[in-house]
């Protein structure tokens, strides 16, 4: 009789928690589903950020003028010719901090937008590294783009040039002011 019942507990056990576990995993599919659905719709943007709409946002009313210069860097210093005979580097205030710090990895949504100018210090191009969750893992999450003085895009994305020269700097976060 003792067996009996023990073996009759186990089975409830056993179909008690599998189908505890059945239904839990039923949950799980479904929460997951509408979650990947729910994600799915923004992960689209954010891993998918436009040149041309960053662009209007950072440079709507002059809003990156209103940026601090890099810290312990100076507006049209001289550049090493790459960008520009000069250069003006300003990060958007959400990563001012973490700019502050030297070497510090930024938070996401950091804007790090740099003028580049000529030797008569006219602007010839505009740069932009934009730090978007998700959007390249592999390289820090950072969307780049390169513009005219106008705001033509001349490149954007996951652009190797970019990435290539800035690798280097791997170590401070793709940012060779990051010193
Ligand atoms: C051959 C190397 C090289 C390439 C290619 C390059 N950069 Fe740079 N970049 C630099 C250097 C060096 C600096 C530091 C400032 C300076 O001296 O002009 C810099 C600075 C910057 C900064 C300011 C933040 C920082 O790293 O200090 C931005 C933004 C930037 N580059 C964007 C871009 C984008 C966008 C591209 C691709 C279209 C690009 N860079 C391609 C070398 C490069």
């Amino acid at each position: 009789m003792k067996i009996r019942t023990i073996i009759l507990l186990m089975v409830i056990c056993i179909v008690g928690i599998s189908g505890c576990t059945d239904s839990a995993t039923e949950g799980d599919v479904v929460s997951q589903d509408a979650e990947e659905t729910a994600n799915g719709g923004v992960d689209m943007q954010v891993s998918q950020p436009d040149a041309s709409s960053l662009f209007s946002a950072f440079t709507e009313n002059d809003a990156y003028k209103g940026w601090s210069i890099w810290p312990g860097k100076e507006a049209m210093m001289e550049g090493n010719g790459v960008h520009g005979d000069y250069v003006s580097i300003y990060v958007s205030d959400n990563a001012l901090s973490s700019a502050e710090i030297g070497g510090a990895t930024m938070p996401y949504e950091t804007m790090v937008v740099k003028e580049g100018f000529n030797a008569d210090k006219e602007l010839t191009g505009i740069y932009l590294m934009y730090k978007s969750e998700g959007f390249n893992p592999e390289n820090n999450d950072w969307f780049w783009a390169a513009y005219s003085s106008e705001g033509d895009v001349k490149t954007e994305g996951r652009a190797s040039g970019c990435i290539g020269c800035h690798e280097g700097k791997e170590d401070v976060d793709y940012i060779f002011m990051n010193a």
